[in-house]
């Protein structure tokens, strides 16, 4: 990177930070007030799949990630009291379609079989993705303003969004995929 001149520079970086540093801390906020509403979904929606999975092996990592999904809500409330403001929730556009789409392939799929399981963790990876991209994108955030108790609550949370999405791939890859070719 080029060296500039630092006298004006430094004036203008400054100018820069502190207007962006409440537009963006208002961001920040709005985003873990929509990351609530998505988690708190989640553990609403989380027992219809464990239901509709047959696999042991998914319906348990299923189980699992939603005693997690428990835990991310926490964790969203301790973010909430160390940025020193109330809890809210602002409904995720997004979150809800992934889920909808979920609960679609279940209703498109015949109950027992190996190809609802691979449809369920289809939507399930789509739904860890969703929630990997705005851990990892609200992290970096956290850090770049400066918030780094809630960067570290996020990084516990992301780490296990992303476990989570690792294990149903393991999970395809282990055996459901074959089954379900077979039933095709
Ligand atoms: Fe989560
Ligand atoms: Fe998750």
């Amino acid at each position: 990177m080029k060296t500039k001149d630092t006298g004006s520079d430094a004036k203008f970086a400054a100018k820069i930070t502190t207007e962006d540093a409440s537009a963006l801390g208002a961001l920040f906020k709005d985003s873990i007030a929509d990351l609530y509403w998505a988690e708190n979904h989640l553990v609403k929606s989380l027992p219809k799949m464990i239901s509709a999975a047959t696999a042991k092996e998914l319906k348990d990592a299923i189980s699992n990630h939603l005693e997690e999904t428990k835990g991310h809500v926490k964790r969203l409330e301790q973010v909430f009291e160390l940025l020193g403001e109330k809890v809210i929730a602002k409904k995720c556009d997004a979150m809800e379609g992934l889920t909808k789409e979920a609960e679609g392939i279940v209703e498109g799929t015949a109950p027992g079989t190996a190809t609802r399981d691979v449809g369920i963790i289809l939507a399930s990876q789509k739904v860890e993705h969703y929630e990997i991209a705005s851990y990892g994108g609200l992290y970096q955030l956290a850090t770049t303003l400066g918030l780094t108790d809630v960067a570290a609550i996020l990084e516990q949370t992301l780490a296990e969004e992303k476990l989570a999405d690792s294990k149903l791939t393991d999970i395809a890859n282990n055996e459901i995929n074959y089954k379900a070719a077979e039933e095709a």
